[in-house]
């Protein structure tokens, strides 16, 4: 993947995020939302995977079909919201491994703090897809993605359904070496950290807290 940044402007995309963007939408389909599209971006974000070819017979001839080269995968939810993207992804690519960082965000210092890291083994051999909603200050996509550089991954991707210019730069400045697929590039953060126009707390959302 060249370009730091992919935005999948795909109709479907597009249409699904505003209806999930609205404030009357309930947790059921706001849910069922992002996991449609969370199958839509899972298609962008593997698409350089490796591919090689493999000699099969159609019923008329043979043939060197292409075939994925087997490069293992290892998909990290960062809880709570990275969750709500799993089941569709998973759906796509189900032999992936997952694992799972903790990290929530102080809602003062906007500074993430990590109660839970577990993640699959040989993370160093795997391409690593770190998946959450929102990009917004970057601070915890930042802390997320250090920590699976300190468990050896070295081939990472970062997939979320929303971005902040202000996170998108922060990650570039962190991680160049991360390439970021979104749905959407939005205007900018309010002064709590909240993506605008954005569609809230994505974690509330999802599961009807508050
Ligand atoms: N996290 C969210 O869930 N929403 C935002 O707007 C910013 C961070």
């Amino acid at each position: 993947m060249t370009n730091h940044l992919t935005i999948v402007n795909h109709p479907l995309v597009q249409h699904k995020l505003s209806l999930m963007r609205e404030t009357g939408t309930s947790s059921a389909v706001f849910r069922q939302l992002l996991r449609e599209i969370s199958v839509l971006l899972a298609y962008e974000v593997t698409r350089d995977l490796p591919m090689t070819t493999q000699r099969i017979e159609t019923p008329l001839v043979e043939m060197d079909a292409p075939v994925l080269e087997g490069k293992k995968l290892a998909l990290i939810s960062i809880l709570r919201a990275g969750n709500g993207l799993l089941d569709g992804i998973l759906d796509l690519i189900p032999l992936a491994r997952v694992g799972f960082v903790g990290l929530y965000r102080d809602h003062k210092t906007l500074k993430p703090v990590q109660y839970y890291f577990k993640v699959p083994d040989e993370l160093g051999s795997r391409r690593v897809i770190a998946v959450d909603p929102m990009l917004a200050t970057g601070n915890s996509s930042v802390a997320a993605i250090d920590l699976l550089k300190e468990a050896g991954a070295t081939d990472i991707r970062f997939l979320c359904l929303l971005a902040a210019p202000e996170g998108v730069a922060r990650m570039k400045e962190a991680h160049p070496d991360v390439p970021i697929v979104t749905a959407a590039l939005d205007e900018r953060l309010n002064e709590l950290g909240y993506i605008l126009p954005g569609l809230g707390d994505a974690g509330d959302r999802m599961f009807g807290t508050k």
